[in-house]
């Protein structure tokens, strides 16, 4: 028998892959030119030509012992040090090639810090709303999630509940910018406020409180925003980033942390990370992706499709009288349920073979989160449904 926590794990599990796998049964049944499957972000835009070429040359010029061996628990030094090039070349940061450590995926970062600076019972706060996988991350390090209240209509949180939430076991506090599943930017000054709050309570309680900021969806912006880097306003800062979304490659598992170099015993929390990365099952990052990425620092998706999609998508919308933020990044758009229960809203979307997931996987019940990550001809062919959905929502 598996354990209980698993049996509840299993039984809560995540209702944006049940979602998923609903579309694939209704696909069967309709068709799948008929289903309007806006319910995962998985990145559909190209690979960047440069990065297959990046992987091709690894394949013919390194040795099988080079290409495919165990390497240092934090990585490659070649990638690491092209990781910290990189940064400090678009961030006038001063990373060292030892304050990266390569990941697997976001998803592997986050774990990784969670495990090396969270004892049983410790805080970590995350700015609702926040991507769910969030609750499973902190409970696999016996840490507890709190909640942020998010200030509506604008997506950006509400700092008075910031400060309030901060008790004597906080840790840290997640930052995910841009949001996922709002598509909101958190603006500098709202990252300049939470900086000052989190210094402020560092003194008041003697300890740190460190941010931790997960960004995947980085350089996923639009009408030239920009994303604040962390560690330039505030010290006690760990990135954590993924080349799912930038490179569109989810499924290869390659991501980073990146110290800031003045944090608080720096050389210690980048030793943990290490050993994290190791005793977690890890070891190391996929090494084939590592090595393509040495020469392929600055390869893109090209941004300019998700934009596209977010114009239609965003345009029909409101014109229909859904309400919502206009995402300045990343590629969701967060709806708000013309009726209280958005269960319902999001089954009436599925009678109309719509899938959206409901605001609750995010802890902000009451909304729908939308990914257009999708073919720009699926929005097209979805807008008669949605026209329909809101024709009976008018009837009402
Ligand atoms: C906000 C956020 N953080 C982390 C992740 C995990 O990213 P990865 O799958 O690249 O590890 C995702 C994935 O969708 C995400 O949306």
């Amino acid at each position: 028998m598996i354990s209980k926590q698993m049996r509840q794990e299993v039984a809560g599990s995540s209702a944006i892959r049940a979602m998923f796998l609903e579309g694939k049964e209704l696909a069967k049944q309709v068709g799948a030119e008929n289903v309007y499957d806006f319910s995962l972000g998985n990145p559909m835009t190209p690979v960047p030509a440069s990065y297959n070429q990046a992987i091709i040359e690894a394949v013919q010029t390194e040795s099988s012992l080079e290409l495919h061996g165990y390497m240092d628990n934090a990585g490659y030094p070649e990638t690491r040090q092209a990781v910290a090039d990189n940064l400090n070349q678009r961030f006038g940061t001063d990373f060292l090639y030892t304050h990266i450590v390569m990941t697997v995926g976001a998803a592997g970062a986050l774990n990784v810090v969670f495990k090396t600076i969270l004892d049983p019972g410790d805080e970590v706060l995350a700015l609702a709303p926040y991507f769910g996988e969030y609750r499973g991350y902190v409970a696999n390090h016996q840490g507890v999630l709190r909640e942020v209240k998010p200030d509506i209509p604008s997506f950006q949180p509400d700092l008075e509940d910031l400060e309030e939430k901060i008790t004597e076991k906080t840790k840290a506090l997640i930052i995910n910018n841009p949001v996922n599943p709002t598509g909101v930017i958190y603006s500098e000054e709202t990252i300049q406020k939470i900086a000052g709050i989190l210094e402020k309570k560092q003194q008041e309680y003697h300890h740190e409180i460190y941010m931790v900021s997960d960004e995947p969806y980085r350089e996923l912006i639009y009408d030239g925003n920009e994303v604040p880097f962390l560690t330039k306003y505030y010290e006690n800062t760990f990135v954590t980033y993924s080349f799912s979304k930038s490179l569109s490659i989810p499924g290869e598992r390659i991501g980073y942390i990146a110290v800031c170099p003045q944090m608080t015993d720096c050389d210690q929390a980048i030793q943990g990370l290490s050993v994290a990365n190791r005793i977690l099952g890890f070891v190391n990052a996929p090494s084939l992706m590592q090595k393509a990425l040495i020469k392929s620092m600055d390869a893109r998706t090209d941004v300019n499709y998700y934009d596209r999609n977010r114009q239609l998508i965003y345009g029909k919308l409101t014109e229909l009288g859904f309400a919502c933020v206009k995402p300045q990044g990343a590629f969701y758009l967060f709806l708000k349920s013309p009726e209280p229960e958005e269960k319902n809203f999001v089954e009436a979307a599925k009678r109309h073979h719509i899938l959206l997931v409901g605001g609750s996987s995010f802890s902000c019940p009451g909304y729908v989160r939308l990914a257009y990550c999708v073919s720009y001809e699926m929005i097209e062919r979805s807008l008669p449904a949605f026209e329909k959905l809101a024709e009976e929502y008018q009837k009402k």
